[in-house]
C-alpha cells in the first residue's frame, strides 16, 4: 500500500485530508510538533480503514535530522503534502526573527524540503509534491503583508518546480485555499458567509491529487474571485479593505 506524508499534520486541515486519503487505502505518515495531539486520529483512521497510520515527531527548521521519520517506509511515499502555515505579527515594528519565521514557515522550509524529495522522486520517476499556498499570495494587502508575500513566493516557486518536473511523472499541485473553518482563522460578517469547513477542503485537497491540475482554488470560484481582485486599482483596493 503507497504511503503518503502530511507535514504540519495537526493541521484542521491535514486532519481532514488524513480521513480522506486513509478512506481510500492510502498509509499516512503524519509530521507534527504534537505527535501525542493526533493518538485518537492515528488509531480511528488506522481500525476503520485497515490502514497503516503513525504519527511522529518532527521540527520543520531542522527537517534534515527527521529523515528517519521517512526513510523506513517501504515502499518510499507517493506524495508529499505541506500543511505549514503561519500568520505572524501585522505590524511594520516586528523583529527580524519574526520576518524570518513567517517566511521560513510559509515557503523556505517548503522549498527546501520539495527540493529534497524532488530528487528523490526523479530517481523514482513518480510521486506528487502538493503544497498549501494561499488565495492571499495573489495580491500584497496591508493585513498580514508578510504572510501574503511568503505565500506568493511559494506559488511562484511551485510554479516553476512544475515546469522543472514537467517531462517526469512528478506532480507539483498548488492548493489555494480562500477562507477556511480552522483554529488559523477567525471569520466575521462577509468572511464567515464565505468560509468552508475543513471537511470540504480535506476531500478537495485528495482529488487534487488524482487530477493532473497544477493550482486548485477551493472553493473552485476563487479562480474569478481573485482575477476581479488582480484587475482592481490598488488604491480602490486599499480603500476597499480599509472598510
Ligand atoms: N484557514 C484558512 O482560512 C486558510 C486560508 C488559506 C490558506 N491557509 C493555509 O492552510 C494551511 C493549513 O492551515 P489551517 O487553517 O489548517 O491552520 P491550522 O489548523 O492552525 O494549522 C497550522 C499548521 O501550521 C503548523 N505550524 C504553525 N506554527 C508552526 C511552527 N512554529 N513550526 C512548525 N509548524 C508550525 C502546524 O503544525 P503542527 O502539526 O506541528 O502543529 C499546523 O500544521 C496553512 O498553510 C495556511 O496558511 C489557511
Amino acid at each position: 500500500m503507497s504511503w503518503i506524508i502530511l507535514v504540519g499534520a495537526n493541521s484542521d486541515m491535514a486532519k481532514a485530508a488524513a480521513g480522506n486519503f486513509a478512506r481510500r487505502g492510502y498509509n499516512l505518515c503524519l509530521l507534527t510538533r504534537n505527535p501525542q495531539k493526533l493518538n485518537y486520529l492515528t488509531s480511528y483512521l488506522s481500525q476503520s480503514y485497515k490502514v497503516k497510520v503513525i504519527a511522529r515527531y518532527f521540527e520543520i527548521e531542522h527537517f534534515l535530522k527527521f529523515k528517519h521519520c521517512w526513510d523506513d517506509l517501504k515502499p518510499f511515499p507517493v506524495g508529499i503534502i505541506y500543511f505549514i502555515g503561519y500568520l505572524g505579527e501585522d505590524s511594520l515594528n516586528i523583529s527580524y526573527s519574526e520576518i524570518e519565521k513567517v517566511y521560513n514557515l510559509n515557503c523556505i522550509c517548503a522549498v527546501k524540503m520539495f527540493n529534497y524529495f524532488s530528487l528523490k522522486f526523479i530517481d523514482l520517476n513518480r510521486g506528487s509534491l502538493i503544497a498549501v499556498s494561499s488565495v492571499s499570495g495573489e495580491r500584497g494587502k496591508s493585513m498580514h503583508y508578510l504572510y501574503n508575500s511568503a505565500k506568493s513566493a511559494l506559488s511562484i516557486y511551485l510554479q516553476g518546480l512544475r515546469l522543472k518536473l514537467m517531462d517526469r511523472k512528478i506532480k507539483v499541485v498548488d492548493i489555494r485555499p480562500g477562507f477556511i473553518k480552522t483554529k488559523f482563522t477567525k471569520f466575521y460578517g462577509i468572511k464567515a458567509k464565505m468560509a468552508v469547513s475543513p471537511e470540504y477542503t480535506g476531500e478537495k485537497i485528495f482529488q487534487a491529487y488524482k487530477s493532473n491540475r497544477g493550482i486548485v482554488y477551493i472553493p473552485w470560484w476563487w479562480r474569478w474571485l481573485m482575477l476581479a481582485v488582480k484587475l482592481t486599482p490598488e488604491r480602490l483596493l486599499g480603500w476597499i479593505t480599509l472598510k
